[in-house]
């Protein structure tokens, strides 16, 4: 492709075609936890809590505000008096309307759980304009306090605001002119709170650049190698929440095999895609077959959903359905609900794990900035490939999405066999940016079947020449075991 293709395809900021097409979805915009006072170093403490955050999406500034009964706020982030960063605003409820000079909160006065009267706002400390935050009419302006008593000006203002719901412990933010969406019916929507953690980090790098690597099924081969796999008996099934540390299903003469086993020894995957789909999502279930012998062949069927949603398997009862929110053209956080198809999920273990390769509040993933100070290469690894440590394989990802740079110069790649899925989704996203364009939704692939009934992800061995019936046996025995699916 030449560098205006590449550019078009990766844009995301208001009025590109990119931008139109994302602004068709619910995005991803911050974790629940974020708001958590207790977990949140930037929310002012369970003494005080201030729930106010800036958020960038798509190009966009903006301000998340919970208040105080739970409901969400998302309101573009400068004040529409003279520009001020909102995210500075003081969170204030009383009852501004009937009364000339409202009452604002003093910090002493929270705690704001016997504040219950409504309506809620935030107000702008530059001249201390206040705009509702709840209530049918958010966005209003219903204080400008350093106006003439009888001034009617904050009628005629209006911040806009977004439409914004919680859902599996992340914040999502509609930030299209149409009118919202259902969300994608996936089955991590569909999971209670036990079984389910949501977590994210921030790449420096554009959004295609990361899903691109998430829908790529040749690379776990080289970039996640393991020169050594785990004992068994130790991780079992199921490895805490640690990608390819897991046992593939099925076994070899009697014998399981971990994940690593399969992706080192296997590497030259045969890739197919098929259209799938519902009234709510589309995506490419992506096929990933590494041949073990003349009977038996190793299976990984994971999915691409539009816009940028990948669902891959962790191990046989736990899922990992990830988006790659565009922050901007050249900035991501990859949003991950894991979801578990069986026991309940340890998310205060699942966090722990993560948080040491994570810097809070902004949630920045930490493998970059030792890549460029060059803290995890210290010479060849006897235990992995890449020898920028085992613990947590998106250290791995990072290095690749980040080390083309903020955006690959596409012009210089060479695809190849390994890369067919990515070509498959290149087009169908620029058709798709074509069709965003003219205000009509993505045009769907040919031959689509419906989402959940043909595999969704799996990872094991399979008899060669039955596979398709193995996956579709293995992913009803995965679903059977959640007693929250509708059956
Ligand atoms: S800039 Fe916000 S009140 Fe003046
Ligand atoms: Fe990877």
């Amino acid at each position: 492709m030449n560098h205006e293709q590449n550019i078009r395809l990766t844009q995301v900021g208001p009025g590109t075609a990119g931008g139109l097409l994302q602004r068709r979805f619910w995005q991803p915009i911050a974790l629940a936890e974020e708001f958590d006072p207790a977990l949140a170093p930037d929310m002012g403490g369970i003494e005080h809590p201030r729930l106010i955050k800036a958020v960038r999406a798509l190009g966009q500034d903006f301000v998340l505000v919970k208040n105080h009964d739970g409901s969400w706020a998302l309101l573009d982030r400068d004040c529409p008096h003279r520009g001020a960063n909102l995210a500075f605003a003081r969170y204030e409820t009383g009852n501004y309307k009937n009364n000339s000079t409202p009452r604002s909160i003093s910090a002493g006065e929270m705690p704001i759980s016997l504040q219950k009267t409504a309506p809620t706002a935030i107000r702008c400390p530059f001249h201390g304009w206040a705009f509702e935050t709840s209530g049918e009419q958010p966005g209003q302006c219903i204080d400008t306090p350093a106006e003439p008593s009888t001034s009617t000006l904050c009628q005629h203002i209006r911040q806009k605001t977004y439409p914004v719901q919680e859902k599996a412990g992340v914040v999502w933010a509609w930030l299209g002119e149409t009118a919202p969406e259902p969300m994608p019916e996936l089955d991590c929507f569909a999971a209670p709170a036990s079984h389910s953690f949501a977590f994210k980090g921030m790449w420096q790098a554009n959004w295609l650049q990361c899903f691109e690597v998430g829908m790529d099924p040749a690379h776990p081969s080289f970039l996640h190698r393991f020169l050594q796999d785990a004992d068994l008996a130790e991780t079992g099934s199921n490895a805490g929440g640690k990608q390819f540390r897991s046992a593939a299903a099925g076994a070899v003469e009697g014998e399981r095999w971990p994940m690593t086993r399969v992706m080192r020894e296997l590497h030259r995957p045969q890739l197919s895609a098929q259209a799938v789909g519902s009234n709510t999502a589309q995506g490419i279930r992506i096929t990933a077959l590494r041949a073990l012998s003349e009977a038996t062949t190793h299976v990984r069927i994971t999915q691409a959903i539009f816009p940028h949603i990948f669902v891959i398997p962790l191990s046989e009862t736990l899922t990992i359905t990830q988006w790659h929110l565009p922050v901007d053209d050249g900035r991501t956080y990859w949003f991950s609900v894991f979801t578990s198809y069986d026991a309940p999920i340890h998310q205060a273990a699942m966090r722990a794990q993560r948080l040491p390769y994570t810097t809070l509040p902004h949630y920045h993933s930490q493998g970059g900035c030792a890549q460029r100070l060059g803290l995890f290469r210290r010479g060849a690894s006897h235990t992995h490939l890449l020898g920028m440590g085992e613990d947590d394989i998106n250290v791995h990802d990072q290095w690749a999405v980040e080390s083309s740079g903020a955006l690959q110069d596409r012009t210089r790649e060479h695809l190849a066999t390994s890369d067919k899925i990515i070509v498959l989704y290149r087009r169908w996203l620029q058709r798709a940016q074509e069709a965003a364009e003219k205000g009509a939704a993505p045009p769907s692939l040919p031959a689509m079947q419906t989402l959940n009934e043909a595999p969704g992800t799996v990872d094991g061995f399979a008899p060669k020449d039955q596979w398709e019936a193995w996956a579709s046996e293995q992913l009803a025995a995965k679903r059977s075991k959640a007693s929250w699916l509708k059956k």
